[in-house]
């Protein structure tokens, strides 16, 4: 029996697998639509199959491959993505408690762990390249601004694939080292993220290679799905919040797709609200968004967004100027009653400073800037009492050695011990904590 199809979420053509949609150029022929979704056969028995009695000895986003768009496990290219904790992070409570009088639970999606290359992007690239393998297709292009990138090159790699990775003029050369070095081909286009998409495009349609197609790729979002599945399976209470840093928006596409699975089974209600988190130098959903509901949201509001060229963010992960997947994607938020926000830069290094003292984690940039956005949105009044609260860290720190390197504070240099002092650590606290403490609670003293 077949497994799965593909299915225009515009005009509900249907294709009848990879081999049809990657046939069409990834363009659904009847509407111009670029947004289908993996529809299963069996979807409610599959999914109980899955939690009820999973048969596999496949651990991390595996263990979902009866409903993941895959028909032969023989194809499955993986490297122990997804098999990561969740976590209870008891200080992001403490603080929702201590100036907010809010009493909820907070978790942590720990993405930042995952085996490959240390990023959630490892699920995309782990479906991605199994997909491929299944489909024969031996060369693959894709535009990035570093994780993406990193994670494809990887799981490619794997099965011998060819790898056309596009990224923007800025990005730092330990990506693209990173990229490279699996045996993969990097092209620095002079130019912003957005330039190096349409590089990539025109170079895969001059070559005739297959290109990622964006924030709606059905590889990528069954992929991400996987995430939400997995809350189901790990926690007591399905999150009332999700929270995660917002660039093109694939995270909470697949998100939504795998709640829907959910409440199609009936094993969840409805979606989490979701709060999603913007770099304040690379904003263009959350200044739309703000625009919007300032208006009350009138007839086409969905459609009208800014277009940033060369967006000025030190956070190359978040750097999607021109947010094409704007008009689908709030749409899914104000129907969740969420919220798209944004997290001043220059409080991240700070932010990731205190996570790292506070937790013993280590986050990259923008993995930070989720963390950041649970604080903004105590701040907006978007966090209730009892809500239970999921953010996706999407990062560890290191996807990003070089904001490593920034974050110790200076070297200290000494060639006598006489030159040392103590360590006054409850100081240093105070301090890293000051700016963040400002900017959510206001100027006071606390
Ligand atoms: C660590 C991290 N967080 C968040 C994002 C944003 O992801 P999305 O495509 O879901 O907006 C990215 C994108 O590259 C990322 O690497
Ligand atoms: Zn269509």
């Amino acid at each position: 029996m077949k497994k799965f199809s593909l299915v225009c979420n515009t005009c509900s053509k249907s294709f009848n697998d990879f081999v049809e949609w990657f046939a069409s150029n990834q363009v659904c022929p009847d509407c111009g639509g670029q947004y289908v979704e993996a529809i299963y056969e069996n979807l409610i028995e599959r999914l109980i199959k899955n939690f009820v009695k999973n048969k596999h000895s496949l651990k991390g986003m595996w263990r979902y491959y009866d409903i993941l768009p895959l028909n032969s496990e023989r194809n499955i290219v993986t490297a122990g993505e997804g098999n990561v904790s969740i976590d209870r992070w008891h200080f992001l409570e403490a603080f929702a408690k201590q100036y907010f009088n809010v009493s909820c639970q907070v978790y942590v999606h720990r993405n930042d762990n995952n085996n490959a290359t240390g990023s959630f992007k490892d699920l995309a690239g782990s479906l991605v390249a199994s997909v491929l393998q299944e489909n024969n297709i031996q060369q693959y292009v894709v535009a990035s601004t570093g994780n993406i990138g990193v994670a494809f090159s990887r799981y490619i790699s794997r099965y011998n694939g060819t790898l056309y990775v596009f990224i923007p003029e800025h990005s730092p050369l330990f990506k693209e080292a990173e990229i490279s070095i699996f045996g993969q081909r990097v092209y620095r286009v002079m130019g912003d993220y957005a330039a190096a998409k349409s590089m990539a495009e025109a170079f895969s349609r001059e070559k005739n290679i297959l290109s990622a197609c964006g924030a709606f790729d059905p590889m990528r979002v069954e992929a991400k799905k996987t995430m939400a599945l997995e809350w189901f399976r790990q926690l007591d209470y399905f999150p009332d919040v999700y929270i995660q840093a917002l660039s093109g928006g694939t995270g909470p596409i697949g998100v939504i797709k795998g709640c829907r699975e959910l409440i199609t089974a009936k094993m969840i209600k409805k979606l989490p609200r979701l709060i999603l988190v913007q770099t304040s130098r690379c904003a263009p959903m959350a200044e739309a968004w703000n625009l919007a509901k300032s208006m009350g949201f009138p007839d086409g509001w969905q459609k009208r967004y800014p277009v940033y060229d060369n967006p000025d963010t030190g956070i190359s992960t978040l750097a999607t100027g021109n947010p094409s997947a704007y008009p689908v994607l709030s749409n899914y938020i104000k129907e969740s009653n969420g919220d798209i926000i944004d997290f001043p830069e220059d409080i991240v290094n700070d932010l990731a400073r205190v996570i790292a003292s506070e937790t013993s984690v280590r986050l990259g940039p923008a993995a930070v800037v989720a963390v950041g956005g649970y604080f903004n949105a105590l701040k907006k009044g978007l966090i209730l009492k009892d809500d239970h609260v999921l953010i996706n860290l999407g990062e560890g720190i290191r996807r990003d050695p070089e904001f490593m390197v920034q974050l110790n504070k200076k070297s200290i240099r000494v060639s006598r011990s006489g030159e040392c002092t103590l360590f006054d650590r409850a100081q240093y606290k105070n301090e890293i904590w000051s700016g963040l403490r400002q900017y959510i609670l206001g100027p006071k003293d606390h």
